[in-house]
């Protein structure tokens, strides 16, 4: 069973990015499985500091193969651009280190003016995405019309099918948005110059992961976004268009879940969202702020200022539950010291009644109305961050973590008292 998979369990930007990149120098592959470049994977290590888009957060070891998966969305522009800027700061970004699944999506401007336009129309009602295209390219691949990665091999087809859907969408801005169409020439001569740069590193996708594990070598499978930004199983509709879930891994990477030995949900010690939609345990108040400022939680592909609240037992229960966690890694412990008492959700109220479970399914809206209930921890005033055993934690800080495992169920085996890779914790 030599396949792992790191899924976020939150709504995003738990520190995925720099625990792949510490579980990367054990592994043969490291392949994402969905999203887009609406993700920014963070990685601190050799002297970089480093944000991934799409390029798996395994890049930084030369030997290494990494693959962008099938169940992924590519722009090819912006994949050209973050593969130049980690050759200008001297990563090995050849075809020998990164692979694209030739079965991954592409997104073409067209889909980014479609994300913004769609974004508009629904004034309030705003999902407040990355505006990367990542709905309206999910959609044409549900609807069997979307431009697939491997169609880049021959670039006389690829022009016409390029040009095809940039004229249908184009259609689509005129009349169902009333906005000015995109030039389509010069959309077709970019990508058909994106695609003989980037059709050398086009494979098929499941066949190397076949081949990956059939010798038994070693499977890492980065999630993007998080478990509450999941299609299905987050909080709809303020969501992505993907699955970040562990299901996810196997449908956007195309193995079984036989291969699957663990699954890591990657928690932050506190909870962060950006953009719409609910938000239990969110506090607008100082220690929203001092989370902010001293975790430095600003989105790192648009900037944003996050949403900052208590950590959130019931969703990491919930989540524990849809991923079949096996080990948790928490994250930014460091964040929490000097704040004092330090909360934790351990149920909700809704309409009246306490609850224990997280209500997903029932959506925005039933979220929306849980009031959190919290049970109050001792915090710690000590800098954590040299610090590499779990006994050397101040006691506090101990029973904050051992209180983790209790209420959702599952052990912490790593635990990040800082953002560079050797600042974590290891069991
Ligand atoms: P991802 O999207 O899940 O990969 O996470 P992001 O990179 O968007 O956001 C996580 C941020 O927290 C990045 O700036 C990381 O460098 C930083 N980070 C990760 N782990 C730790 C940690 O244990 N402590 C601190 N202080 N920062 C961390
Ligand atoms: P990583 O991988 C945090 C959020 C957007 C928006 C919603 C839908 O870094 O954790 P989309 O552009 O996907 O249609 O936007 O999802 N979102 C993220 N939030 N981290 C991410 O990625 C995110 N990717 C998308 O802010 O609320
Ligand atoms: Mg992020």
């Amino acid at each position: 069973m030599p396949a792992t998979i790191i899924i976020g369990t939150q709504w995003g930007d738990e520190g995925k990015g720099r625990v792949v990149d510490y579980f990367a120098a054990k592994m043969d592959v490291i392949a994402r499985y969905n999203g887009g470049d609406n993700a920014g994977h963070t990685v601190v290590a050799e002297g970089h500091k480093l944000a991934l888009h799409l390029v798996p957060s395994g890049i930084l070891y030369p030997e290494k193969t990494c693959l962008i998966g099938a169940g992924t969305i590519v722009n090819p522009l912006t994949l050209l651009e973050e593969i130049k800027t980690l050759r200008e700061i001297g990563v090995e970004v050849g075809p020998k280190q990164l692979k694209i699944a030739a079965g991954a999506h592409l997104i073409l401007p067209t889909h980014r003016s479609l994300d913004g336009a769609s974004e508009t129309r629904r004034g309030e009602q705003a999902i407040g995405t990355t505006k990367r295209g990542i709905g309206p390219t999910y959609a044409d691949k549900a609807r069997r019309v979307g431009l697939r990665a491997g169609q880049m091999r021959n670039r006389q087809e690829f022009a016409k099918a390029v040009r095809n859907l940039t004229e249908i969408h184009n259609e689509r801005l005129i009349n169902l948005y009333g906005l000015e169409p995109l030039l389509v020439g010069p959309i077709v001569d970019q990508f058909t110059e994106a695609a003989g740069l980037l059709a050398p590193h086009l494979v098929d996708g499941a066949a190397l992961v076949a081949e990956t594990l059939a010798k038994g070598k070693r499977l890492l499978c980065e999630g993007a976004q998080g478990t509450l930004l999941d299609i299905g199983y987050g909080t709809y509709p303020y969501v992505t268009s993907s699955s970040p879930i562990a299901g996810g891994a196997l449908t956007g990477l195309g193995f079984g879940p036989k291969e699957v030995e663990s699954v890591i949900g990657i928690a932050k010690a506190y909870t962060t969202r950006v953009g719409a939609g609910p938000f239990p345990t969110e506090l607008n108040d100082k220690i929203g702020e001092q989370l902010r400022q001293v975790g430095q939680e600003y989105g790192v592909t648009t900037g944003r200022p996050r949403r900052c609240g208590w950590l959130d037992a019931v969703i990491l229960r919930y989540v524990a539950q849809v991923n079949g966690l096996t080990e948790l890694a928490l994250t930014k412990i460091d964040v929490l010291s000097g704040i004092e008492p330090l909360k934790v959700a351990v149920a909700y109220e809704l309409d009246g009644e306490r609850i224990e479970t997280f209500p997903a399914e029932w959506g925005a809206e039933a979220v929306a109305n849980c009031q959190p209930i919290y049970e109050e921890l001792p915090g710690w005033e000590e800098d954590l961050s040299e610090i590499r055993s779990r006994e050397d934690l101040p006691e506090n800080a101990q029973a904050y973590i051992s209180r983790i495992e209790e209420l959702v169920g599952v052990p912490v085996k790593f635990i990040g008292v800082g953002p560079e890779r050797e600042s974590m914790i290891l069991p």
